[in-house]
């Protein structure tokens, strides 16, 4: 096991993909077990046999469920109760966007969406901090993002999803202080992973390439995120540039904030 710091189980949503699997990679060495969930089975299955090559002594498994629904979450829950396995790191990573406008929005992508940025997230602290509390180990990230701190147009339920996990992980953190249970919010810029093409309605069109300067490597993005957890930091918003930017709009009146906000170029992504 890799030296320092250690978790005992560690849960990671989203990790078939982007940011998710990256925290597996580098939890990994330092972790006794690892639950990987996502729907793609065939892809946490080629994440678990890698991991499990590289480092021996990893007890790994994957659960393949759409947590965007109460019965896949259930079906987390209970299996993971029956193998007696208690997360005692949860990484709640597992996010998607959708990028138009509201008035023109799939019901059922946008719904879906609320499901999984939220309720998953909520639903699966719920069910995994008692287990944290009573045996005094324990350690949450939500994965949050830049957007949280913004009302954005043509991302408008995304970012206000966002701004939700930023919320109540700060609340949370609080409560959870006397336990020792550390609680960080992730708040990353645009990072390079399938998150455009999932949030994307028109999938030929893509602004990532207009925003290259901006972009975070996932590497940095879970590497700071681990080390914030570690320094029991509220938020971590990874890269200097993002977390200039972020200092910025901590500071700015909320009438400059929606001046900024009136004069962003629209996206006119349609279905
Ligand atoms: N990339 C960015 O620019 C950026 C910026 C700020 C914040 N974030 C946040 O970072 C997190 C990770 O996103 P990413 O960039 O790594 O995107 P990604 O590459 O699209 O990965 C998303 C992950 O979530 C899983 N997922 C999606 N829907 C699911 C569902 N219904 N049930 C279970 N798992 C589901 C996906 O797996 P399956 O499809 O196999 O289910 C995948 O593993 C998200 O919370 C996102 O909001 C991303």
């Amino acid at each position: 096991m890799g030296p320092g710091w250690r978790y005992e189980c560690a849960l990671v949503t989203g990790a078939s993909a982007g940011l998710g699997e990256e925290f597996a990679r580098q939890l990994a060495p330092h972790c006794a077990r690892m639950v990987l969930v996502a729907r793609r089975e065939d892809r946490l299955h080629a994440l678990e046999a890698a991991l499990r090559e590289a480092h021996p002594h990893l007890e790994v498994g994957s659960i393949p469920v759409d947590l965007a629904g109460e019965a896949g979450r259930r079906e987390l829950i209970t299996r993971l109760h029956e193998a007696g396995w208690h997360p005692t790191l949860l990484v709640n990573n597992a996010g998607m966007g959708d990028y138009g406008e509201f008035a023109t929005s799939d019901w059922e992508k946008t719904q879906g969406m609320i499901s999984l940025n939220i309720t998953a997230l909520t639903h699966l602290t719920h069910a995994f901090l008692p287990e944290m509390i009573s045996g005094g180990e324990g350690g949450i990230i939500n994965v949050s993002s830049l957007a949280g701190q913004l009302p954005i147009p043509d991302i408008g339920v995304y970012a206000a999803t966002k701004a939700y996990v930023t919320s109540f992980s700060e609340a949370l953190r609080i409560e959870l202080r006397e336990h020792g249970i550390p609680v960080v919010a992730v708040c990353p810029g645009p990072v390079r992973t399938e998150f455009e093409e999932v949030a994307a309605r028109n999938r030929a069109r893509s602004d990532v390439a207009q925003r290259d300067w901006f972009l975070v490597d996932k590497g940095e993005v879970v590497a700071e995120a681990l080390r914030g957890l570690r320094a029991g930091r509220a938020l971590v918003f990874p890269g200097w540039k993002v977390a200039l930017v972020a200092t910025a709009i901590s500071i700015m009146p909320a009438v400059l904030i929606r001046l900024a906000m009136s004069g962003r170029p629209r996206r006119v992504d349609r279905d």
